[in-house]
């Protein structure tokens, strides 16, 4: 009986750990989700979420988007965990450059990812991300 609960409580505990909006994942975590970005999203997003260098507009066909930084320099910090999870398992209206990876990555690996890439911000950043990010400007 004690053991169940010891048990439940990890579990919890260990699902807490994963991911929280507005907090620094454990290096567990983000260390499996860099593998995972390596692997699924760095031919876009680039080593260390940098981007995709913007296309000349002249150049650019109608409607492409790049991909954008998902480090502190674009917006990413302004969605939750919860969205960020939502917009890797479930892609983008907006493009389908950026596709939906249900099928692909479990709802764990997507989180995971999230986790890499918090690690990428700052202390500063990560204190306004989501919902909090309007009061932070
Ligand atoms: C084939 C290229 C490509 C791959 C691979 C790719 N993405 Fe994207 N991603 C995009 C594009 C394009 C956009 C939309 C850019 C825009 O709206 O201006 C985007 C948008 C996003 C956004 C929305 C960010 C925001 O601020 O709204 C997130 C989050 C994201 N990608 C995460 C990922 C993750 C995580 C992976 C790997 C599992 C991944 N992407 C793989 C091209 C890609």
């Amino acid at each position: 009986m004690l053991k169940n609960i010891a048990a439940a409580i990890m579990f919890l505990f260990s699902q807490s750990l994963l991911s929280e909006t507005g907090q620094r994942p454990d290096d567990k975590s983000v260390a499996e989700g860099k593998t995972l970005y390596g692997q699924y999203c760095q031919s876009c997003h680039k080593e260390r979420g940098v981007g995709e260098k913007p296309i000349p507009p002249l150049l650019k066909a109608p409607g492409y988007l790049t991909a954008m930084p998902l480090n502190e320099t674009s917006h990413a910090w302004h969605h939750s965990d919860e969205q960020l999870v939502e917009t890797i398992l479930n892609g983008l209206q907006r493009t389908q450059r950026m596709p939906a990876w249900k099928g692909t990555l479990t709802e764990r690996q997507a989180r995971q990812i999230v986790a890499y890439i918090k690690s990428l911000w700052s202390d500063r950043i990560l204190g306004c991300q989501g919902p909090r990010h309007m009061s932070c400007m």
